[in-house]
């Protein structure tokens, strides 16, 4: 049986359709238990419904943490713990679920932490910051969560070149099509070893799918 996994976002979710597809394509050794969100009107709670996944909103309030935990409860009914995998999630995860699920949360985040990471850095702020520095490499980061935002081990990073005449847009598009590529391979890897009952590692630096310099990234 696959780690039961819950996807949370607060967004579009190309990240979550990015994962749903790999799980679907690939003998993947986790599948999808939940969607949860922050928001009513999230776009990728019409994904969830399109992928029959079993979705719910915990909008942020009183008792946050309370009422996620019940949620987070027991999610395929054989009282597994679950892997929780943040994709375009933008509240703080609040202690008692960090500490509840320690080690078994991810987040992916569009930039080569620890640089342009941090509260308040998200979506086109981060491209925009990127762009006015002059950073002429940015990339993808996935990390395990803890109770600060975008901090907690590094896993795996993939760069980006910024191009001459990038735009915020541009570079953001550049950037997630990455994520899209190296988030389903984070979260396979970390699903085979939580199955084995071991502590998550950091993605190999041989994965048969990083980029190189004569690869997709550095062209
Ligand atoms: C991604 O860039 C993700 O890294 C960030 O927010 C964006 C979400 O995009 N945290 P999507 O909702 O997965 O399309």
């Amino acid at each position: 049986m696959t780690v039961p996994t819950v996807l949370f976002a607060s967004g579009t979710g190309s990240n979550v359709g990015a994962l749903l597809e790999a799980c679907r394509t690939l003998p993947a050794a986790w599948h999808p238990a939940l969607l949860v969100s922050d928001r009513e009107d999230a776009p990728v709670l019409d994904l969830a419904r399109a992928h029959e996944l079993a979705a719910v909103v915990v909008p942020p309030g009183e008792d946050f943490e309370a009422r996620l935990l019940e949620v987070l409860d027991d999610v395929d009914g054989e009282g597994r713990p679950a892997l929780l995998v943040l994709a375009g999630y933008l509240r703080l995860v609040p202690a008692g679920v960090v500490d509840r699920f320690s080690g078994r949360i991810l987040n992916v985040h569009p930039s080569l932490l620890p640089a342009f990471g941090g509260r308040g850095m998200y979506g086109r702020r981060i491209h925009e910051a990127v762009l006015a520095r002059g950073v002429q490499v940015t990339g993808a980061t996935v990390h395990l969560v803890d109770e600060h935002f975008d901090a907690g081990p590094i896993l795996a990073q993939w760069p980006v070149p910024v191009h001459a005449g990038d735009t915020p847009e541009t570079l953001a598009a550049r950037v997630l099509a990455t994520e899209h590529r190296l988030y389903p391979l984070v979260v396979d890897h970390v699903a085979r070893a939580l199955e084995q009952g071991a502590e998550p590692t950091p993605l190999p630096p041989d994965s048969s799918s990083r980029p190189t310099r004569s690869g997709l990234v550095f062209p």
